[in-house]
């Protein structure tokens, strides 16, 4: 068990360089077996969620190697098994991915039910509605899911809500089915634009990705291709308002300012300067940060992801501000804990009222997912004494070398071993309270 301990206070300044986009990596690695060829990726973010990604790669018989930096060289030609078993797909999310990829290359798979971070009910039905209306059918048991299809055919999608999770796994289907696939209400993030790009590259032929009606129309084979990931928009985002927090300095590095837009609009109103170039922006505070109120939306809405982060920033600014969050039901769960560090926000449902204080102060707090562990963080950052955060097996799962960069930027971050109370001896215990 790690924890991090931050002695808050510190300027960030200087340089930060940000990696490849978790929600585009976790989807462009399951799409290679897709891929007839081996494909290299690049700019592939070292994180716990990836790194799962590549095992049950490798686990299915695929030839995974590390041919330099943050790069992936991967041979899908040698898969022989179209199983995701419960205990690698219970630790990741989008272990989804491994459905729509396996079940388009080879018309089966059995994946686990998905796990991920905890953000209250997470159905998979609009993924189910997909794959039926192409021609699979699904059993569920035992906590797997199981899908065959004799072949699959295109169709017409409508997804009753917008989700980024069911458009990305119809693409996966539908790119080798039998004529044309139109999905409509389909998701926009830029991670579904990244995919369809990659499968492009690949000799698919997807139309429309970025725009609420994406058309696909089959193809037979797909070839091997070099494709690079995305800058990660939420990391960068969370670096925008980490810089803020502590009224910092800093050149974010390997963005895409377009990708920034709601994040960028909404920092400034809270008072964030922001000058953007072409693949890098300078964000920096030298006046006082005010109220805001922010809702969370689909993209090009402000992202869920970014909730947590920006409520944190508001609770230094002046006033009152209101945060509506209309995606995760459970993502409030963060509050507790900066209610422990001195912040005044009332829940109540799905808004929270946060009443700036201007100031928090350190706490020992715990990370109950992803982005309340980012949310810490900035807190820590910004408050003055030591914060200790524990569980933060979280935010690795979706945060590369977090405190490395943070402590470049002249943050005081560490990461710390805790002896896991669980898997000691009783006299161990009594030593390390
Ligand atoms: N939904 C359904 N049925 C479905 C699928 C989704 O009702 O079959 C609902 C969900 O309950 C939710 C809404 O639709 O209310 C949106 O869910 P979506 O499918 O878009 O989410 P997801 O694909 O499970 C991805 C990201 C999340 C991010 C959301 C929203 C990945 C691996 N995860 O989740 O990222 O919050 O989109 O943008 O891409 C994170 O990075 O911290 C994270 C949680």
């Amino acid at each position: 068990m790690d924890k991090f301990v931050i002695k808050g206070g510190r300027r960030l300044t200087g340089e930060v360089v940000i990696s490849g986009a978790k929600n585009a990596a976790v989807a462009i690695l399951p799409a290679v077996i897709l891929s007839d060829e081996p494909c290299v990726i690049e700019n592939v973010p070292s994180i716990s969620d990836v790194n799962i990604c590549l095992r049950i790669l490798s686990e299915m018989g695929a030839e995974v190697t590390n041919i330099g930096k943050d790069t992936y060289r991967i041979d899908p030609t040698t898969i022989n098994k179209f199983c995701v078993p419960y205990e690698t797909a219970r630790k990741m999310r989008a272990s989804y991915y491994f459905l729509g990829a396996l079940l388009g290359k080879f018309s089966k798979a059995r994946v686990s039910m998905p796990g991920g971070c905890p953000l209250g009910d997470r159905p998979i039905d609009q993924h189910l509605k997909a794959f039926a209306a192409m021609g699979a059918n699904y059993t569920l048991s035992q906590g797997m899911i199981d899908l065959t299809a004799e072949k699959l055919s295109g169709c017409q999608i409508f997804f009753d809500v917008v989700t980024v999770g069911a458009t990305m796994n119809a693409m996966l289907a539908a790119v080798k089915a039998e004529g044309l696939t139109v999905i409509e209400n389909a998701a926009k993030e830029p991670h579904i634009v990244d995919l369809a790009n990659f499968l492009n590259s690949m000799g698919a032929n997807i139309m429309g990705a970025g725009t609420d009606v994406i058309k696909i129309r089959g193809v037979e084979h797909l070839h091997g291709a070099t494709y690079a990931v995305i800058p990660d928009q939420i990391e960068a985002g969370t670096f925008m308002a980490a810089v803020a927090a502590t009224k910092g300095d800093v050149i974010i590095k390997n963005v895409i300012p377009k990708h920034l837009e709601s994040i960028t609009k909404k920092m400034e109103k809270i008072g964030v300067n922001i000058e953007q170039y072409d693949d890098s922006i300078h964000v920096w505070v030298d006046g006082p940060l005010v109220k805001a109120n922010v809702k969370t939306a689909p993209h090009p809405g402000f992202p869920t992801d970014m909730q947590s982060q920006i409520a944190t920033l508001l609770t230094l600014a002046e006033g009152t501000s209101i945060v509506t969050e209309n995606i995760w039901e459970q993502r409030f769960r963060y509050v507790d804990e900066l209610r422990r560090m001195g912040a005044d926000i009332t829940v109540n449902g799905k808004v929270a009222l946060i009443e700036g204080t201007g100031k928090l102060m350190g706490a020992p707090v715990k990370a109950c997912d992803l982005r309340a562990g980012a949310a810490l963080i900035i807190a820590g950052l910004a408050a003055s004494g030591v914060t200790e955060i524990e569980d933060i097996y979280h935010i690795e799962r979706g945060y590369d070398c977090m405190e490395g960069k943070l402590r470049a930027l002249g943050a005081d971050i560490e990461k710390v071993s805790v002896p896991d109370k669980h898997s000691m001896k009783p006299d161990e215990v009594k030593k390390a309270i």
